[in-house]
């Protein structure tokens, strides 16, 4: 049974099958009936799925002390194939459970739905960071040539985000559209001839490119890492990072803890993150 009972009215969540998951003003939570633990410093963490958790690895090796609510909006992926007011709005739905879970900070583990980071930083009183400012970063600092390629999702490619932000440190950008990758990494099939065939098709020209670097722009790519790189001719393939900076919250000698969290089916996420180690998701509707 996975049924739910959610209401942001009373800041709620209550989970069935066998673990009960409290979230009251005092952000208490009760696991398994068995557990209680006391979050009340989170900082969110959300993608359209499994591949925003390559960003969650990376935070809490860098933060062991912070407690991350991390959330996959499985039900919804893939962004990269929306329209930008559909992504938006969805981000915004999603900050907005955010808040209501008490959350001190925010990161948007997405690619395609950093674009709007900006945006949603001025909307939303509580910092927000983002993939693609810090990624753009990190790659200037490694191409040397100042011509680098973009893999990313097709909403990511269009908006143009990276192309701009690139340009302005004087860094050329040759962009493939990937959004064909997703779901071979949100169905753990990422090493099948499917989808073999789908990165042959969509980086066919990559080596034409004469790029030093090659940025992973997409959260779910660094999952297909070996299949991406016999296309980089040897470039240097830049993945995706985050600047967040904890506050005071995170300052603590304990080690943090991780809810995961899914808008899609439990079992589905569980499936497709096997890569990343001990995941239970748990479906919450958003
Ligand atoms: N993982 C996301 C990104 O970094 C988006 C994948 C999708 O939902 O299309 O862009």
């Amino acid at each position: 049974m996975n049924s739910i009972v959610h209401s942001y009215a009373q800041l709620s969540l209550i989970v069935s099958r066998g673990a009960v998951f409290v979230v009251n003003f005092a952000t208490l939570f009760f696991i398994n009936c068995t557990v209680m633990v006391s979050f009340n410093n989170w900082v969110g963490v959300i993608d359209s799925g499994v591949g925003g958790l390559t960003i969650l690895k990376q935070l809490q090796r860098d933060f062991p002390s912070c407690n991350f609510l991390y959330l996959a909006d499985s039900a919804y992926c893939p962004y990269g194939t929306k329209l930008p007011s559909q992504i938006l709005q969805r981000v915004q739905l999603l900050i907005q459970f955010m808040q209501g879970c008490s959350a001190q900070a925010l990161v948007i583990a997405c690619n395609t739905a950093s674009v709007y980071a900006d945006t949603l930083r001025q909307q939303f009183g509580m910092p927000i960071y983002d993939v693609i400012a810090p990624t753009c970063e990190r790659v200037t600092q490694v191409t040397k040539s100042k011509r680098v390629a973009l893999l990313a999702t097709n909403a990511t490619v269009a908006s143009r985000a990276y192309q701009r932000k690139l340009k302005e440190s004087g860094v050329a950008t040759v962009a493939f559209p990937c959004s064909t990758f997703v779901p071979f990494v949100e169905t753990n099939r990422g090493d099948t001839d499917e989808c073999s065939e789908a990165v042959n098709k969509a980086l066919a020209n990559l080596a034409k490119c004469n790029v030093d670097a090659v940025i992973l722009g997409c959260t779910h790519f660094p999952l297909l890492r070996k299949k991406i790189a016999p296309f980089t001719c040897g470039a240097e393939i830049v993945e995706c990072c985050t600047h967040f900076q904890p506050t005071c919250f995170c300052n603590g000698e304990t080690v943090g803890q991780t809810v995961f969290l899914t808008t899609g089916e439990e079992k589905q996420a569980n499936h497709a993150a096997q890569w990343y180690g001990e995941v239970h998701f748990v479906h919450v509707d958003i």
